[in-house]
């Protein structure tokens, strides 16, 4: 056993108990619950909500159950469709919502981008959120039969023209925002306009089950990407975060399949103890570490993430021409270049003690990549970010580019302890593989790939 997987054993036993002290507070509090009802106590608290139909508005309805039975309460949604047409925010507090149907966020472009009908609590370049949950101690089930409809197909097609940045005000479909102790389970998110997801502030909160699925379906653009920032998840300034199942109390078979334009996971700035577990990623870009360093103000710390059991699989490429990495690493230069939310660089930090393990690949670009000079130009300075202790266990499948591991990084962070294990991919053409390592203190598993000074 490494150090790394020491450490991360001792923090799956400690998050162990942590969850199981959470459930327990949680299904004692839902039998003392029940014997307050039987005693006709006015504190127990459940909600019953159905859509009120046909060109009707249910936000003010879903507002009205969330604010009386959100804290130490029920709220029950009945299946079918919630037309939600404004922002929202749900604190949820020692409580539970079963959520059978969909939130179906009105897809009115120029209300949405108005910035008052948003809220910018990611204060990562200054992304918007039409939704967002806050609070502790809460579980928000979709049952494998709600979440979220996000409308995404006149936001795609509206910008296949246009050009898209980042805090331009495309909105967040699911924000977690502060929020301690949170469970999402089971949740499915279809045509997201922008990120699925995004953790911020937050901490010890688990995904179990997400769906995200952005496919174009307009034939104009059949062959292109035109759902670009469609990520799966940002985790930012967050500790402790699971991404899908962490014990085996569920049933086996994989929860998470993640369609996206981008990237299916992205780890950004303060993401620490991140653990992640069967995760599909059917084209985009891969799972991304970054972009980092964007705030020259800021260091970025990434530290202490296990990711097993992924697999990206290559589209059809009528669907989604790109299936870009398995697992990719970026910051910005060490120059400032403009700010953010579309410039920046100059920011410091770390990425380290990352483990990526039991890797499937479908046929991607490049495998493995790490770069340092995101929004950068020739002759900035060299990014001051390090990445170390990068272990790359088990990975399998096939690769359509040649270099299937292409690690660059700065010569102001030289990185020490890249480790290879058991990494056997083959290119689709059958040419022979090649490796490329530039300012690699220190690397096993990859005999030659070793190079301090530029390639
Ligand atoms: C949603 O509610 C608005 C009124 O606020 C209404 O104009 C619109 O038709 C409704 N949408 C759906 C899909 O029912
Ligand atoms: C943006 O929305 C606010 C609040 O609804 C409204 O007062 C304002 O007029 C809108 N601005 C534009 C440019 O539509
Ligand atoms: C975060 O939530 C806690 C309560 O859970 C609250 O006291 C605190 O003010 C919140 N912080 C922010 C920045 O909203
Ligand atoms: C994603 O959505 C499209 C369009 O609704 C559908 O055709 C496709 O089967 C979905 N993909 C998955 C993996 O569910
Ligand atoms: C990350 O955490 C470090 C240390 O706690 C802090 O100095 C830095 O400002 C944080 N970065 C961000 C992006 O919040
Ligand atoms: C590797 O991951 C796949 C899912 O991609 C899973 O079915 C398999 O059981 C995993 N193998 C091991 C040894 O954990
Ligand atoms: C990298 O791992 C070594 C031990 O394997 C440890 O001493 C070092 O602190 C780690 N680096 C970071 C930045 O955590
Ligand atoms: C195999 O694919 C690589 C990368 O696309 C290409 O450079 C190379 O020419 C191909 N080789 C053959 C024999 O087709």
């Amino acid at each position: 056993m490494t150090a790394v997987h020491q450490e991360y054993c001792r923090w799956r036993v400690m998050m162990r108990s942590v969850l199981i002290s959470f459930f327990v507070a949680v299904f004692s509090g839902a039998a003392s619950v029940a014997a307050a009802s039987e005693a006709g106590d006015e504190g127990t608290k459940l909600c019953t909500l159905r859509p009120l139909g046909e060109a009707r508005d249910d936000t003010d309805q879903v507002e009205a159950a969330i604010a009386k039975c959100g804290h130490f309460g029920t709220t029950v949604f009945e299946p079918g469709e919630y037309n939600i047409t404004r922002k929202m925010t749900w604190d949820l507090v020692s409580s539970r919502v079963d959520l059978h149907g969909y939130l179906s966020f009105k897809p009115d472009i120029p209300y949405w981008l108005n910035a008052s009908n948003t809220y910018r609590v990611i204060f990562i370049q200054d992304q918007a959120s039409w939704f967002v949950v806050t609070g502790r101690d809460f579980v928000l089930d979709a049952h494998a039969s709600g979440g979220i409809n996000g409308n995404g197909q006149p936001w795609w097609s509206y910008y296949a023209t246009r050009t898209r940045e980042d805090g331009d005000g495309r909105p967040v479909a699911l924000t977690l925002s502060n929020v301690t102790r949170g469970v999402v389970r089971d949740f499915r998110i279809e045509a997201q306009p922008f990120w699925c997801n995004a953790v911020a502030d937050s901490r010890e909160v688990t995904y179990d089950g997400m769906y995200c699925n952005a496919t174009n379906q307009d034939p104009a653009y059949a062959g292109q990407n035109i759902v670009p920032n469609t990520d799966g998840i940002d985790t930012y300034r967050s500790d402790k975060i699971t991404l899908l199942r962490w014990d085996a109390c569920i049933s086996d078979k994989l929860l998470a399949k993640i369609t996206c334009g981008d990237d299916c996971l992205a780890i950004k700035g303060n993401s620490t103890n991140l653990f992640v577990k069967d995760v599909t990623c059917r084209g985009g870009n891969g799972i991304a570490f970054g972009s980092l360093g964007q705030y020259v103000q800021f260091n970025d710390i990434v530290d202490n993430v296990v990711m097993e059991d992924l697999k990206m699989v290559r589209l059809d490429p009528q669907v989604q021409p790109n299936m870009g990495s398995g697992v990719y690493f970026k910051t910005w230069t060490g120059t400032v270049n403009g700010v953010p939310p579309t410039g920046g660089g100059g920011g410091g930090g770390f990425v380290s003690n990352v483990v990526t393990r039991n890797v499937s690949l479908d046929r991607v670009s490049r495998p493995i990549h790490i770069y340092q000079t995101n929004g950068g130009h020739s002759g900035d300075a060299p990014s001051t970010l390090q990445f170390s202790n990068l272990t790359f266990a088990d990975w399998s499948g096939t690769s359509e580019g040649t270099l299937l591991v292409d690690i660059e990084c700065s010569s102001a962070a030289p990185c020490p302890n890249m480790r290879f294990e058991n990494v056997d991919i083959t290119v689709v053409n059958g040419t022979a593989p090649t490796y490329t390592c530039v300012n690699v203190v220190s690397e096993t598993g990859l005999p030659g790939c070793n190079v301090i000074g530029s390639a």
